[in-house]
């Protein structure tokens, strides 16, 4: 079976050619195109299709891939918020994702996020660079004793719950379910959450009911000072209001991994593009905001797991198996 990546940066293909001769049966073909229904239709001869978070899986891409023949849909992630689900049932598209590939590579990443804005690293790394040794303006705050406020505990909010406890933090949780593996986090209404934490960090998926789930009314039942940091999906802030929350001084600091209008920059060298995109700009302007390009899973062990899992979903595919890891 051949499989087209779309998105293939050179990470991902040296990550596939790594395993790619445990698995004779399945043929690699890499394109560095985005998925979108007009790159779609020059799909040929591929059973399959491997997308990425910035991938245009939507009915209209998946109406043409149906008309190409494409019976699956591997996401090499975990998040599959740009996929439509329902449109690939109906034209017979198998879609399996990667549930949980790396949770600590995410975690690890939503803290250094939380300690450079904290810390000011951000700032003071091109400080120094500088020849600049003030710390005027560098001041942070202790994170030992502290609240962190852990929103959706899954795999990746129980890890960062973790790394909180291990910096000597009180773990208070927000989620319709309780993880039974985190007995040290106070599960809390997300009022309470909002209201007691000076470290707030988004783990929930995106969806309907989590669509701008930070938006200026949550924003202003957060603590004066508070450091937010969003390493799940851009959606889930409405970015117009956060950037009035930061006008209002409301943060500490802010750590984005993933914002609004993220998609025409994701893991594009836009160095010489005018940026159309204000609100993007805007979040840039300010000093205690740092923002890094949906790479919270950018690890060789993350990057080896989503490699394997992706093959073997081909596989079970292929064998007319169930992986567990279907959308449909
Ligand atoms: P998971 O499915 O293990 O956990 C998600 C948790 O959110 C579940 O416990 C669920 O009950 C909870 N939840 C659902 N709706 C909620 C709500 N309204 N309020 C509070 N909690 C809610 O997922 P996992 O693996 O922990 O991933 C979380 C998210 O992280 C993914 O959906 C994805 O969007 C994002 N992600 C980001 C990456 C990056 O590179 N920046 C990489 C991988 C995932």
């Amino acid at each position: 079976m051949r499989i087209t990546f779309f998105a293939a940066k050179s990470y991902d293909m040296d990550s596939f050619n790594k395993i790619k001769d445990q698995y004779p049966e399945l043929e690699l073909e890499y394109w560095e195109t985005e998925l979108s229904p007009k790159t779609a239709s020059y799909v040929k001869d591929s059973e399959a299709v491997c997308a990425f978070v910035s991938s245009d899986v939507s009915a209209k891409t998946l109406k043409v891939l149906h008309e190409k023949g494409v019976k699956l849909v591997l996401m090499r992630c975990a998040g599959f918020n740009n996929v439509d689900i329902d449109a690939a049932t109906e034209y017979g598209i198998k879609v399996m994702r990667v549930p949980g590939y790396s949770p600590e590579a995410v975690a690890e990443h939503a803290m250094a996020l939380a300690m450079a804005a904290n810390r000011h690293l951000h700032k003071a790394y091109i400080r120094v660079r500088e020849n600049n040794f003030s710390l005027q303006g560098l001041t942070g705050l202790n994170f030992y004793e502290k609240t962190a406020g852990i929103i959706g505990t899954g795999k990746i909010g129980a890890a960062m719950a973790r790394i909180c406890r291990g910096f000597g933090m009180k773990v208070i949780g927000y989620d319709m379910y309780k993880n039974p593996d985190l007995d040290f986090v106070e599960y809390v209404e997300l009022d309470e959450l909002l209201g007691r934490s000076d470290l707030i960090s988004l783990h929930c998926p995106l969806m309907d009911s989590t669509h701008h789930l930070i938006n200026i009314e949550t924003i202003n039942k957060m603590k004066d000072g508070v450091v937010l940091v969003n390493t799940s999906r851009g959606g889930l802030v409405k970015t117009d209001d956060l950037i009035a929350g930061i006008r209002e001084h409301k943060f500490s600091g802010v750590g984005l991994d993933v914002y609004e209008e993220e998609t025409q920059n994701v893991y594009e060298n836009r160095e010489d593009d005018i940026l159309m995109h204000s609100t993007t700009a805007r979040l840039l302007s300010f000093p205690n905001v740092i923002v890094t390009s949906h790479q919270a899973f950018l690890t060789e062990e993350a990057l080896g797991a989503i490699s394997q899992v992706t093959m073997d979903n081909a596989m079970a595919f292929l064998k007319g198996e169930k992986s567990g890891t279907e959308l449909n």
